[in-house]
């Protein structure tokens, strides 16, 4: 293990702290340890994670004398589910699990989201910690403590906010990410760079090979930024009221219309951000706000990453309806997170209907 970071999350009572490193997973029972008295530990995880990763943690909450279960969920986002959530609660319960327990998930964003609200719903709540263990889930979902589970026809319906203990981050379990995954999770790095930080988006223009490579250093030092940025939205704004978290939607209104439309698993959702990114940024430059260089950088960068830039044939008519459907959108009326300059967004309302339709219909 070397050269770990550590970003504070402040929350004032429920803050964390989310420690990035490189080969620092087998450490994860000291972690646990110094967070709370680790007695119990029940390990979630999913069926890809349970070999790869999840075995060595509970080995490592073992080897500190605690006793520690294990449960392991189908992958996939089909098992962010309520009949999960309470085949859980029922294991959990069989575990003879209690206040004094603690839920550890090592997965991906599925996993941490239904352990985590798991965690949060179980004898009132429980002590969680996560370990996430997807590039998307290092940079986004692991921060803010938004969890919960899908309804057939709602993802994300039924859910709490439940903060963790803390947050292991090791950069080398990316090595088994498959390809598609990795990429897609890129897309949200290059998303925080656009909307809150310009050196940080140069820098990912400077390394960008060495991110499509997967190096280490440029790993944890994206990681611990884009947790950074996260974490100082999530602080101002815990509970999504005053609209800053909203901010972290650039390029979602388009990208959740996308995957709706192209039927949920054509697109993964960091290839639908890349594509709803430069969709966002030609509407902001339609309504004057940007220049056309500043879409160009941004689609110069995700095709680097290799990542898709182009809309893919679909009715603009069909995706302006979705966009009207999304539950994000207040009562139908279309606003979208529009870039100002690099680093810099606002929430714009009364956006005209042609002009989306106008960057909907660029092929
Ligand atoms: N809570 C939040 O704030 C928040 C934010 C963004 C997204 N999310 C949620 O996150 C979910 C998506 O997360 P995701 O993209 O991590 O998906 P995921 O958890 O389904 O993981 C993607 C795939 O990678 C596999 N995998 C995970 N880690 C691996 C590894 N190290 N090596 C090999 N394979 C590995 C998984 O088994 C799965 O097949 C969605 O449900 C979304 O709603 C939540
Ligand atoms: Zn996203």
């Amino acid at each position: 293990m070397n050269d770990a970071l550590t970003v504070q999350v402040q929350l004032s009572e429920r803050s964390y702290e989310i420690v990035i490193g490189t080969g620092n997973l087998t450490a994860a029972g000291a972690f646990v340890g110094q967070r709370c008295k680790l007695t119990h530990a029940i390990v979630i995880t999913d069926t890809n994670v349970a070999p790869l990763h999840a075995r060595r943690v509970a080995d490592s909450l073992g080897s500190l004398g605690a006793r520690v279960d294990e449960e392991v969920i189908e992958a996939g986002e089909a098992s962010k589910s309520v009949a999960n959530a309470d085949r859980l609660w029922q294991r959990l319960l069989q575990h003879k699990a209690d206040r004094k327990s603690v839920v550890v998930a090592v997965g991906g964003g599925v996993i941490g989201d239904l352990a985590g609200f798991v965690a949060a719903t179980y004898a009132r709540g429980v002590a969680f910690v996560q370990v996430p263990t997807t590039l998307l889930a290092h940079v986004d979902s692991s921060v803010g403590g938004k969890v919960g589970v899908n309804l057939p026809d709602a993802k994300n319906m039924v859910g709490a906010f439940w903060q963790p203990l803390g947050v292991l981050i090791d950069t080398a379990v990316l090595d088994t990410l498959p390809d598609r995954e990795y990429r897609a999770g890129l897309a949200e790095v290059v998303k925080y760079g656009v909307i809150l930080d310009a050196e940080f988006f140069r820098y990912l223009e400077d390394r960008a090979d060495d991110l499509a490579a997967r190096r280490p250093d440029a790993l944890r030092h994206v990681v611990a930024r884009c947790c950074r940025l996260k974490a100082d939205v999530v602080a101002q704004d815990e509970r999504e009221t005053i609209g800053l978290r909203a901010m972290l939607n650039y390029g979602h209104t388009f990208a959740h219309a996308i995957e709706a439309e192209a039927g949920y698993g054509e697109f993964l959702h960091g290839e639908a951000v890349a594509i709803g990114m430069l969709a966002a940024s030609r509407l902001a430059e339609r309504l004057g706000r940007v220049d056309r260089r500043f879409t160009e950088r941004q689609d110069a960068l995700l095709r680097r990453l290799k990542l898709p830039v182009a809309m893919p044939a679909m009715a603009p008519e069909v995706l302006l309806e979705a966009m009207q459907r999304d539950k994000k959108v207040a009562h139908g009326r279309l606003r979208f997170v529009l870039p100002k300059q690099m680093g810099q967004v606002e929430l714009v309302g009364d956006v005209p209907e042609e002009d989306v339709l106008a960057v909907l219909q660029t092929a």
